[in-house]
């Protein structure tokens, strides 16, 4: 790994009630990833605010894994920017293709929360992904490149800096998933850098490319070796601490 920053990061997705989620953040609290790697856990919100604290002083960041783009208001059901901010959370990720799917998220929804993030101090982890239609019919690229012009659309040159990408081809994720290979994946994140580099041209800001999608301890190292992944968003195989910290602690 040269200089660049490495992000890995999990999401429980909806696993870990409270009790688990607390045993999960202390076994994690004191772990140190090697030089040059950023890690964050995504919890559940029933224990946003109980792994926050648990892992105020540690070096891992902690997310939520959707929010809705008011701050307040009749939208039963639904968590704003400022309640995940003042749980103590730094990040919170945004269109996640699971979400997508089955809760009706929009490229214009994931636009409107990126902007809320933004304005609440946050870091969205925005999550683009071409179905596996789109991968047969070749369009991978132009999917992600509407998501991700859609997503950033108005955002400042400033704000720009806090944001983090995550590809997670939508073939690639879960149980039923294959992971992507690599060749594949950089391909289509020195496509996705042109997109952002475009977007980014003033402030010539690095917008971290995270890849996602059955990652696991036997290719980590091959995606995080491309020269425009800047590191991996992991769901099944990073939920047990342990694995987390041998998945994090196998990238140096
Ligand atoms: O958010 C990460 C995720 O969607 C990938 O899940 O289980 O295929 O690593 P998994």
């Amino acid at each position: 790994v040269d200089q660049k920053t490495v992000w890995i990061g999990t999401s429980w997705k909806m696993n870990k009630g409270p009790a688990e989620a607390i045993a999960a953040a202390r076994a994690l609290e004191s772990f140190q990833p090697p030089e040059g790697i950023q890690s964050f856990v995504i919890p559940p919100f029933t224990s946003l605010r109980d792994v926050c604290s648990v892992l105020e002083d540690s070096a891992l960041m902690v997310g939520a894994q959707n929010m809705h783009w008011e701050d307040s208001g009749a939208w039963t059901g639904e968590v704003s920017a400022p309640m995940i901010a003042e749980c103590g959370a730094s990040i919170v990720e945004i269109g996640h293709s699971e979400r997508r799917q089955h809760f009706g998220e929009t490229d214009w929804t994931v636009n409107r929360k990126v902007h809320a993030a933004l304005r609440h101090g946050l870091r969205p982890l925005i999550c683009i992904g071409d179905t596996s239609d789109e991968f047969d019919f070749g369009v991978s690229q132009e999917t992600l490149a509407r998501q991700t012009k859609i997503a950033l659309h108005g955002v400042s040159q400033k704000d720009l800096g806090r944001v983090l990408i995550a590809y997670e081809p939508v073939w690639a994720i879960g149980l039923a998933g294959r992971p992507a290979e690599a060749p594949f994946v950089s391909e289509i994140h020195t496509k996705l850098r042109a997109v952002v580099r475009d977007m980014v041209a003033e402030s010539g800001v690095r917008i971290p490319l995270l890849y996602g999608g059955s990652v696991s301890q036997a290719n980590i190292r091959d995606y995080v070796a491309l020269p425009d992944v800047d590191g991996v968003f992991v769901g099944r195989a990073a939920w047990e601490p342990a694995d987390f910290m041998k998945l994090v602690g196998s990238v140096s």
